[in-house]
């Protein structure tokens, strides 16, 4: 039995914090780090227990390049780097981050006390490169004004879609993350007619329903990122955030879980790169990604090991 992280499978949060790290030039993950590393699930618990309401809920995950140095010699069989996509006409940055922690509450003191403790614990090892703050605006809805995450898997399909099964029993219960930030450019997009939006993104907006295949076009985000394998369309279990400053960059961080990278591979290929029916998605029009990056949240078992 493998038990994944807390942050990973409960309905979204009203408050989201996402910390990237890099590794300090010339510092190896310690055995200090590691230590550390291992009891940080049961660290959050303990806050969790403290505040029961605040629902407070973390994931740590690890990128491919420090991988190794955390787990000597074995690695989940898929990881590996953020995609650089051929032939992208909307650039996908790729950031080099190390490390990713994923804090997650109804409550925003509770997130930035825990990131701080993370972080003075880890400074030996690791800088902190990029910290936003998530929070849920309105019903649900990014900042476009769209309800986001209405068609994220639900009950015990996010289990299914979101984690490492027995394809690869030694990181069962673990979970390839993928992160982008994206800066949405709002004057424009809030000067285009409601009509025009719905058509970008495929869904209506006030009332939230998929647009009819006839006035769907196959620009609109729906038509890209809905891809259909073997009669099955594949899936990813999204945690996304609204996030900004007034006057500010704005946008969605964008979080997606999955026991595959390949699925939001090929869904991001869809977005941004032409090559599969010479179309893109007509949302970057109005919204670009300035980070990007890839890591593994392995189980709460793999995680303890660390301590070995
Ligand atoms: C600017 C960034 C983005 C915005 C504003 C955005 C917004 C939305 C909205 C409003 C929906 C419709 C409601 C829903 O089902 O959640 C949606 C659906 C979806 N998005 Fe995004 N999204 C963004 C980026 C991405 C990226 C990068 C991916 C994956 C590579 C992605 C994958 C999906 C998927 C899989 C769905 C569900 C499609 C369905 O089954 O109908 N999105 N997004």
């Amino acid at each position: 039995m493998f038990t994944p992280q807390s942050g990973i499978l409960p309905a979204a949060s009203s408050n989201g914090l996402f910390l990237l790290f890099r590794r300090r030039l010339g510092r190896r993950a310690d055995a200090e780090l590691k230590a550390f590393f291992a009891t940080l699930p049961s660290k959050a618990d303990e806050l969790a227990a403290a505040h029961p309401e605040a629902q407070f809920c973390v994931v740590l995950g690890f990128g491919a390049e420090v991988w190794p140095e955390f787990y000597l010699g074995e690695k989940p069989e898929l990881l590996r780097s953020f995609p650089r996509i051929p032939g992208a006409i909307h650039p996908a940055p790729s950031t080099s981050a190390d490390v990713v922690l994923h804090l997650r509450a109804e409550r925003y003191d509770l997130l930035h006390e825990f990131a701080t403790m993370v972080v003075q614990a880890s400074s030996h090892c690791l800088d902190v490169i990029e910290t936003t703050h998530g929070f849920r605006y309105r019903d649900c809805r990014d900042l476009t004004g769209f309800v986001d995450g209405t068609e994220n898997p639900q009950d015990e399909a996010r289990a299914q879609v979101a984690l490492v099964g027995s394809e690869d029993a030694a990181w069962a219960g673990g979970s390839y993350l993928h992160i982008q930030r994206y800066v949405h450019r709002m004057e424009t997009w809030n000067k285009l007619p409601v009509k025009q939006q719905e058509a970008v993104i495929g869904r209506t907006k006030e009332s939230n329903e998929e647009l009819a295949d006839d006035d769907k076009p196959l620009t609109a985000h729906i038509s890209r990122v809905v891809i259909e394998e073997n009669g099955e369309e594949l899936e990813i279990l999204r945690h996304s955030l609204p996030y900004g400053t007034p006057g500010g960059d704005q946008g969605l961080y964008f979080a997606s879980y999955c026991k595959t990278p390949a699925n939001f591979e090929k869904m991001l290929a869809k977005m941004i790169a032409p090559t599969s029916d010479g179309r893109v998605d007509h949302l970057l029009n109005f919204s670009r990604a300035v980070s990007g990056a890839a890591f593994f949240a392995p189980s709460r078992e793999a995680l303890a090991r660390l301590a070995k």
